[in-house]
């Protein structure tokens, strides 16, 4: 055998790869890493200020004219283009002004409680983030005041949003600092705003992790508080500042999901619809449920609000995928959301890019491939918007 190929040489050949490799990226994520060029959120058209407010754009123009909106800048061709705070500005002109002016903040009112969503599974790549990022971003744009967080230490969510963890969150910033147990700081420390108005971010990077183990250790020295109230215990303190709040969980059950659930008000359970994904799921339902059983035993019941499906990723062309879909309605029934989320290349396509359908520039996609998940992903937002509104007591139409 050749020298070279000893076990002993090649364990010396991956560790020096595994190096060269390491210092390699390293210096390219330096390099190429600038956070003067944060992300910014693109403008918006008087069509997109109609769908998101409700205000129809006859008289989007005559208020413009009778003076009552901002002005709002115009491009090369005289239209006028909106960013996300003018239309809020707008959105609250008309909540003073407009008949039926309430209709126009969506939000919490006196004695509305904050919602917490959890979106969970813990098969891999079931389309969490992605459907947490975009729900958290229509949720904004529609005036909802949102706080997105990352509760996965692959911090995908967070990578989203324009940060680096790798770079950025390795000592410290991300919610892992609020809810360890040894000097935790408020959450408020770790939050930050994103180029979204109205749309802040409790990041992740791969420091959460510690949280998995540290949890395993304080159970058994019965550190207080246990890991079943530590994030809504963190959550107390901002809860003033947001109507809604989601999570991306990890593809785990563990101590991290955990928490997150035991700090929800409801839950959105995301599925692809194949038969690996349902039974992985299926699976996931038992556990979640055993889990759920031993704690309300030493806790108290765990009284959720709601617990949606999503059907994501899905092709309605595809026979075995909406066979697998009418199975799951079937037995699950109205939990399953009508609207499933469709599988499109706008969105594996923009998330090479770190972006979601709404930062697109429209002219950026072929408009039918836009028009056709922009109707996906808003009609998935506007249902479960309205479960949300039920938990507020108020019956959407
Ligand atoms: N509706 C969709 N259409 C096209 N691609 C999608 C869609 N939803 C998700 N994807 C792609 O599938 C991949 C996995 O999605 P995502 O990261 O959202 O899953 P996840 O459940 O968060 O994964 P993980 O379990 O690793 O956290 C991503 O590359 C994403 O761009
Ligand atoms: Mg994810």
């Amino acid at each position: 055998m050749n020298q070279e190929t000893t076990p002993q040489s090649i364990a010396a050949m991956i560790a020096a790869n595994a190096a060269r490799l390491s210092t390699a990226l390293d210096d390219h994520m330096r390099n190429s890493f600038r956070p003067e060029s944060r992300k910014t959120l693109r403008k918006f058209h008087p069509f997109e200020v109609s769908e998101l407010t409700g205000i129809s754009l006859s008289n989007l123009r005559t208020r413009h004219q009778e003076g009552d909106f901002p002005e709002v800048e115009t491009d090369s061709r005289g239209r006028r283009m909106y960013s996300a705070a003018e239309i809020d500005q707008i959105r609250h002109v008309m909540a003073r002004t407009g008949r039926n002016g309430d209709a126009y903040l969506p939000g919490r009112r006196d004695g509305d409680a904050l919602q917490v969503v959890s979106i969970v599974n813990f098969k891999g790549g079931s389309s969490k983030t992605t459907t947490a990022v975009h729900l958290a971003q229509r949720y904004a744009l529609r005036g909802y005041r949102v706080l997105a967080i990352d509760m996965d230490p692959q911090a995908s969510l967070t990578t989203m949003f324009g940060y680096r963890p790798e770079i950025e969150f390795v000592e410290s910033g991300t919610v892992y600092d609020s809810l360890r147990y040894e000097d935790p700081v408020p959450l408020s420390q770790v939050i930050r705003k994103t180029y979204f108005h109205n749309l802040d971010l409790a990041p992740a990077g791969l420091m959460l992790s510690e949280y998995e183990t540290e949890t395993a250790y304080a159970l058994q020295h019965r550190v207080e508080p246990p890991f079943t109230q530590r994030l809504a215990i963190a959550l107390d303190e901002v809860e003033a500042d947001y109507d809604l709040v989601l999570i991306d969980c990890p593809p785990q059950l563990g101590f991290t999901t955990m928490t997150a659930l035991l700090a929800s008000t409801g839950l959105l359970i995301t599925v692809v619809p194949s038969m690996l994904d349902v039974a992985s799921m299926a699976q996931f339902l038992e556990m979640a449920g055993e889990t759920v059983r031993t704690l309300e035993e030493a806790t108290g019941p765990i009284d959720w609000a709601f617990l949606k499906f999503l059907i994501a990723r899905y092709e309605p062309t595809d026979v075995p995928q909406s066979q697998m879909a009418g199975f799951l309605r079937s037995i699950l029934l109205d939990q399953v959301l009508t609207t499933p989320m469709l599988k499109s290349t706008a969105i594996s396509d923009a998330g090479m890019t770190q972006q979601t359908i709404y930062e697109l520039e429209p002219s950026q996609v072929v408009k039918k491939t836009l028009d056709r998940i922009l109707e996906s992903v808003n009609g998935v937002a506007d249902e479960f918007e309205k479960t949300l509104q039920r938990a507020w007591g108020r019956e959407a139409d």
